[in-house]
């Protein structure tokens, strides 16, 4: 059994929910009553028009009834631009909103909230002017900077749909994305230092408009923040200034292409706030999943608004005086709910990061937290492990007492990731908050509060208020007590996606045909004999542990047998990745289910060892033993690959899809779009041959 981690008790005594009891009950209240639960919620909010209780929700889950459906507070009036600005002017006009912090050490600036609404209320004009209305969707490609903020924004403000596309998709994802979304109306950045890399935007947005334009959808506006060249003046070298007034001069259209600055320069800082319905579409964002071609998630006003900003308050136990830093990109959802919207919802201080944690130096996380005294700060698994490579020296040099809470999100976080984020990190004195989600959940659906819930490394543990978990079987049969199998949940919570951008029919198909009255998640999870739930991965990193592997079951030895392990049912590659990472000489690893010709599939493991050091024989004998150890003789792992480096996509997300391929041998990978970097694909075909 792991072990059991209790709230830190500087923060349980003034927490917002500082008993179990306490969550118990409010959870109870939650998902009895839940226009009652939100409704009371709805009360810190500005309305134009208050949603009455009959309308609180209306739903279809269950696909055999009809179409699906979801609706929260039909009948309320309201926008999300003005309840993170306008509302909280009087008292926190002055209140630094964000803290930028820009890729180099010395680019660095504050905004407040008063400023922050001046320049959004000057930039809807803008987009009003070059004639964005209510309704039309505009696609902001930008990197960390505060425009990008302003954007989004502007966007709520005047009722435009906003699909932000992550500042280092390609030119062929910016153009998938402007066709999809029906885009006129473009805001982007001149370019972008990411560490010492230099990225040309200019460049791919050009090429990106020439494909659109090309499949029948030009650009009418394309509105430019000089970012580069206003804040790099002694970074470029000559020749690279060069190649940037060449792209320059080759892309720019003057009917098209327009300077931020200039037009800023002549819009009013006056700015009418649309008011709108709660169900209107509030923004697209693009999912990938492991197959097919992006979804555009679509998120309603007034729902996803009083979920981002509750899960935010309650998950990162929101204090007036918390500075909050959140290191995800906001072309993800995680920048979405808790850069943008959660944080300004609460009226947080946050920190708004360009960079990398790698830049100028390996420190750099643990340098912005001293510097900005950072209370509490969310980041994925990925980054951690990262981190942890270069040893607990580079940690140790800097003051990180003001952390309080911990979160992370992206992945299962492997024990041994979470147990030194606490020790190093957090100097065993910080909640961690493993929470779960996705974009379509819009927040958090599954995770610890910070001030009572006892954790327990690698579990997202319990789910948020409003929400249902169930773990299904094949079959879709409710499985109670300790279980694995198949993660959904049962009724809708406010934050929940609606639909999917322009085709319903697949939203219906992907979430809730599968097992009819639920929304499915496609991830895995076990619930453990105390009710934690654990998420395994995505289903489609399940191998099914059965035929031959009943047998090896039959050999257990009693201090080996896992109460999930039984013939026949799901097993995730997640826990033998868990078991290798234990082993002092392995950074990573990705293990995914290979067709066997006698067992029908098998455990095909790639492996990164530190640096120095090769797979030998006779290390992975240890790594075969670990494994048996740690999981169980039918886990073993059947092939061992060195791999220098794994694919992953741009959000740090390993690329297991990729991996089965070349494990199969399958020539076709597929689209390799969304990867991060696609020139270690043939090393890792090489490498194949070299299994031990
Ligand atoms: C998928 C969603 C939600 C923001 C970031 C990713 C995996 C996410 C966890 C976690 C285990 C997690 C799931 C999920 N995932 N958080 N704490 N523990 N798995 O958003 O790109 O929509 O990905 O990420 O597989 O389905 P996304």
């Amino acid at each position: 059994m792991s072990d059991i981690y209790e709230p830190p008790e500087g923060l349980k005594a003034s927490a917002h929910i500082h008993a179990m009891q306490d969550y118990r009950n409010r959870y109870a209240e939650s998902i009895g009553d839940p226009a009652k639960f939100w409704g009371e919620i709805a009360k810190g909010f500005h309305w134009q028009t208050t949603p009455t209780a009959d309308k609180f929700l209306t739903y279809n889950f269950d696909i055999r009834k009809g179409p699906i459906a979801i609706k929260w507070m039909e009948d309320g009036v309201t926008n999300i631009c003005y309840n993170c600005l306008d509302r909280h002017l009087p008292q926190k006009g002055s209140q630094i909103a964000f803290y930028w912090e820009g890729n180099d050490l010395e680019d660095e600036k504050t905004i407040t909230y008063s400023e922050l609404h001046r320049e959004v209320c000057k930039f809807a004009n803008v987009l009003k002017r070059n004639g964005v209305k209510k309704g039309d969707c505009v696609a902001v490609y930008m990197p960390m900077i505060p425009e990008l903020i302003i954007s989004m924004l502007a966007c709520s403000r005047i009722g435009a749909v906003h699909s932000i596309v992550f500042g280092g998709y390609s030119a062929e994802s910016l153009a998938a994305r402007i066709i999809d979304g029906g885009i006129r109306t473009l805001v982007t950045a001149d370019g972008v230092w990411r560490g010492n890399k230099l990225i040309h935007s200019l460049e791919v947005v050009d090429q990106a408009m020439a494909i659109a334009k090309k499949a029948g959808h030009p650009i009418e506006k394309n509105v430019v923040v000089r970012h580069l060249i206003r804040l790099h003046h002694g970074n470029g070298s000559a020749s690279e200034k060069e190649a940037y007034e060449k792209i320059l001069a080759s892309s720019w259209n003057n009917e098209r292409d327009s300077w931020w600055e200039d037009e800023m320069k002549e819009a009013s800082e006056q700015c009418d706030v649309e008011w709108m319905q709660a169900e209107d579409p509030s923004f697209i964002l693009y999912t990938s999943g492991s197959t097919g071609k992006p979804k555009g998630v679509l998120h309603t006003v007034a729902g996803y608004m009083l979920f981002a900003a509750t899960t935010f308050k309650f998950t990162f136990d929101f204090r007036p005086d918390d500075v909050y830093w959140c290191t995800a990109d906001i072309g993800w959802i995680t920048g979405h709910t808790y850069v943008t919207y959660g944080p300004l919802l609460n009226g947080a201080t946050s920190v708004l990061f360009e960079g990398t944690p790698f830049y100028p130096s390996n420190d750099r996380f643990w340098q912005v937290i001293q510097k900005y005294k950072v209370s509490k700060f969310y980041t994925a698994p990925t980054a951690i492990r990262a981190l942890m490579k270069f040893g607990e020296d580079f940690v140790d040099k800097y003051d990180l007492s003001s952390l309080k809470v911990l979160g992370t999100v992206g992945e299962p976080i492997n024990p041994e990731a979470w147990l030194w984020y606490h020790k190093y990190v957090g100097n065993s004195k910080a909640a961690i908050v493993d929470t779960y989600w996705q974009t379509e959940t819009g927040g958090h659906v599954l995770t610890p509060l910070p001030g009572c819930t006892p954790t327990k490394p690698g579990s997202a543990c319990f789910p948020f208020f409003g929400v249902i978990p169930v773990i299904l079987d094949e079959e879709g049969k409710e499985l109670e007590g300790p279980a694995e199998g198949y993660i959904a949940f049962k009724k809708p919570w406010p934050g929940i996606m609606r639909t999917v951008f322009g085709d319903h029919k697949r939203f219906e198909q992907i979430y809730f045909s599968r097992f009819p009255g639920y929304y499915m998640t496609g991830d895995g999870a076990k619930r453990d004999a105390d009710g934690y739930i654990w998420i395994t991965g995505r289903i489609d990193d399940m191998l099914n542990c059965s035929g031959t592997y009943c047998f090896d079951f039959l050999q257990l030895t009693p201090q080996t047998k896992m109460p999930l392990m039984h013939p026949g049912h799901l097993m995730s590659t997640a826990q033998v990745e868990s078991a290798l990472v234990e082993h002092s000489n392995v950074v990573e690893a990705a293990v995914v289910s290979c067709p066997h010709p006698v067992k029908g599939e098998c455990l095909y493991c790639y492996v990164t060892p530190m640096e120095g050091v090769h797979i030998d024989a006779s290390m992975a004998k240890e790594l075969r033993i670990l494994v048996r150890e740690k999981i169980a003789p039918f886990a073993s792992p059947d092939y061992i690959q060195e791999a220098i480096h794994l694919p992953k996509t741009r959000s740090g997300k390993i690329m297991r899809r990729i991996l089965r391929q070349i494990a199969a041998n399958d020539p076709d990978l597929g689209d390799t779009s969304t990867m991060a970097d696609s020139t270690i694909i043939p090393s890792l075909q090489e490498g194949r041959r070299k299994v031990v």
